[in-house]
């Protein structure tokens, strides 16, 4: 690992102020992409200092590496939120390395990376937030994701993640299954089911020691019923339904294992990961 005083590139500063991500660099921040959006999906993003004065209202030991606090942003659009949370988690890491021998710090790093993206789930109604790869919409959440993940990767373990290496693809794994397209409201405009119940849901449990993890199954339904049994006034004597345990294994093997179709990351127009 670099010895390093690291600082994300998408971590706060406007993107088209960022110095390290030449990628992201270039793409001004654009908080209105169309009248229309607005109009139909209250589509606004909130720009990235907000973002940052948000989170600063957390206490710090949300970013504590392991066990990693979850976050879930029900209306993510492009990510705003989601790179920023990401980014702080990546910076609770190499504080974190910096406890444990030199030896282990590679094996330890990728691991507790997986981790801090695994932590991070987010949903929005529009493809084009998520997946993008689409005019107007070049590069989704999940690809500023990965993209944050690459950078730290490379900054911070000294690693350029090449397409076919496997903690990549389980990134990729990753980021398809925890950033999703659906309908966070519980009901359609139609008055039927939104379909929100339904939605898959992985959970992870990380060892970091041993670079393992293990992957079980719910849906947004089962923990939405936990949260709204947490808030409630009344005690339920129903608990929220059990996750499924699906498999567990090395992280160099998680982007092999099979879970309910995915939309995949470049399944709509072949979008590209900016470079
Ligand atoms: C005000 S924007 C906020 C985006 C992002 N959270 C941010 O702060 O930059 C609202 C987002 O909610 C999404 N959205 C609207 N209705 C939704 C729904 N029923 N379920 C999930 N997402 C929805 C829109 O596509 C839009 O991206």
């Amino acid at each position: 690992m670099k010895d390093t005083q690291h600082s994300c590139p998408d971590n706060g500063e406007p993107r088209s102020q960022s110095a390290s991500c030449p990628s992201l660099k270039k793409i001004p921040e654009r908080l209105v992409k169309s009248t229309e959006r607005v109009r139909d999906l209250g589509e606004v993003f909130t720009p990235v200092a907000i973002v940052q004065d948000m989170l600063n209202l957390l206490p710090t030991n949300v970013w504590h590496p392991h066990p990693a606090q979850t976050f879930l942003e029900p209306a993510c659009g492009d990510g705003n939120f989601l790179v920023a949370i990401l980014a702080r988690k990546l910076e609770a890491v190499v504080d974190a390395l910096a406890l444990v021998s030199d030896h282990r710090q590679i094996g330890v790093g990728r691991t507790l990376a997986l981790e801090s993206l695994a932590s991070t789930y987010g949903v929005d109604i529009s493809p084009d937030n998520v997946i993008g790869g689409t005019p107007g919409h070049e590069i989704g959440a999940r690809e500023r994701l990965l993209q944050v993940f690459s950078d730290w990767y490379a900054e911070c373990l000294d690693e350029k993640l090449q397409s076919d290496n496997p903690i990549l693809l389980s990134a990729e794994w990753i980021v398809e299954r925890n950033i999703q397209v659906g309908n966070m409201l519980p009901f359609g405009v139609d008055g039927k089911p939104s379909g929100r119940a339904h939605i898959p849901l992985v959970e992870y449990s990380w060892n970091p020691e041993i670079a393992e993890v293990s992957v079980s199954i719910t849906t947004f339904g089962a923990v939405m019923e936990n949260a709204e049994i947490e808030v409630g006034d009344a005690p339920s004597l129903f608990g929220a339904t059990p996750s499924k345990h699906l498999w567990t294994g090395s992280v160099f093997e998680l982007y092999q294992v099979q879970t309910q179709s995915v939309t995949s990351m470049r399944g709509r127009t072949g979008g590209q990961r900016a470079s």
